[in-house]
Order: C-alpha cells, then sequence, then structure tokens
C-alpha cells in the first residue's frame, strides 16, 4: 500500500479481470468490423493499452488532449483541444476512451466534436464511472466500475500530475489534498 492511500478500490488482479471481459464484450459488439480508438491523453493510457490488447479486431489508435480550464474542481465544463485526431475518421467505427467519466461534461463535449467528422458511429467506454456528479445525460457505452464520489488515482489518474503509475486504482488521503 501507498503511504499517500486511503482504501484500494480495485487492485491491479481485478482491474485486469474486468478490461479482459470489456475487451470480450467490445470484440462481440463490433465482430467482423474494424475500430478506430481515440483515447484521451493522459489519463486512459493505461486503461487504452490494456483494452485494446483484449480486442480481438483490427484497432488503429489515435490520441486527444482534451484540458478543462477553470477550476477543475467544480468543473468549469470548458473542455479545450489540445491536440486533435490525425486520423481520418469519417465512415468508420470508433470508441472514444477516457479513465473515468465524472460531470459527463469531457465525453460529452469530445463525442459531439468527433460527430462533426461523420463517423459511421461513435461509442464511448471509459473504466469508472462516477455517477453521483454528472451534470447532464451522458452516460459511456461500456463502463468498468461505478465508484462512490471519492477521489482516485492509479492506473492512469493523477492529482496535479502525481500517482498515475500505481497500478492500483486507490482513494487518496484527505491530508494530501490539504497539502497542496
Ligand atoms: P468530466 O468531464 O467531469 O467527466 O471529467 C473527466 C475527467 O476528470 C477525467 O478525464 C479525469 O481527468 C478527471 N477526473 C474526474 N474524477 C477524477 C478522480 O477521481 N481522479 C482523477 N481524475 C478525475
Ligand atoms: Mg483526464
Amino acid at each position: 500500500m501507498h503511504k499517500d492511500i486511503k482504501e484500494v478500490l480495485f487492485s491491479e488482479e481485478v482491474i485486469a479481470a474486468k478490461v479482459q471481459e470489456m475487451g470480450a464484450q467490445i470484440t462481440a459488439d463490433y465482430a467482423g468490423q474494424k475500430l478506430i480508438v481515440v483515447s484521451l491523453l493522459k489519463g486512459a493510457v493505461y486503461f487504452t493499452a490494456d483494452l485494446t490488447k483484449k480486442i480481438d479486431l483490427p484497432v488503429r489508435l489515435d490520441f486527444m488532449i482534451a484540458s478543462s480550464y477553470g477550476d477543475e474542481s467544480i468543473s468549469a465544463g470548458n473542455i479545450n483541444v489540445i491536440k486533435d485526431i490525425d486520423e481520418k475518421i469519417a465512415g468508420k467505427h470508433v470508441l472514444l476512451i477516457d479513465d473515468i467519466i465524472d460531470t459527463g461534461l469531457t465525453l460529452d463535449k469530445i463525442s459531439k466534436l468527433l460527430e462533426t467528422h461523420h463517423p459511421l458511429s461513435v461509442k464511448t467506454a471509459v473504466l469508472l464511472d462516477k455517477g453521483a456528479r454528472r451534470v447532464n445525460n451522458m452516460n459511456a457505452d461500456y463502463v468498468g466500475f461505478e465508484i462512490p464520489d471519492e477521489f482516485v488515482v492509479g492506473y492512469g489518474l493523477d492529482f496535479a500530475g502525481d500517482y498515475r503509475n500505481l497500478p492500483f486504482i486507490g482513494i487518496l488521503k484527505p491530508a494530501v489534498f490539504a497539502k497542496k
């Protein structure tokens, strides 16, 4: 256990099993088709790397950087695209991947942006869903785990840039927030 972590929610093994299950579901749902995965940096990198290895279909991988400006803890809802996709997605199936859906603003905004390129479809996949914090009617098509309204880190998720490389997902100790 890491000294700044209050409680481990999902161990490395539990995450791996869930990612395997999600990959199998996506493979079945898109059988016979190709997928373009659009992953949101930086939080979704670990989830994306593991999930795409469990999708047994032709997959092309692309990345976007979306950043919200304003006070993030209150969720400004102004989503800025810092890096756009390189792939041509017109007429293609797109799977947009993020680490977590919280207010829902990021996935809502980015999936609408992707739709403007006329893909065949846009679906969304997240490892975590903090449903209590949603401010719109956005829901991900593929969800790993529902979580309570707690700030979590690890497996790509950060607090002020730290803790992304923890192999598990855990709740940060309140004292750590206070220090920042
Ligand atoms: P949304 O636009 O509010 O749905 O926010 C999604 C983004 O908020 C994610 O990509 C994360 O970067 C960040 N986020 C939300 N909750 C957490 C958390 O508990 N830990 C770390 N990052 C979080
Ligand atoms: Mg993020």
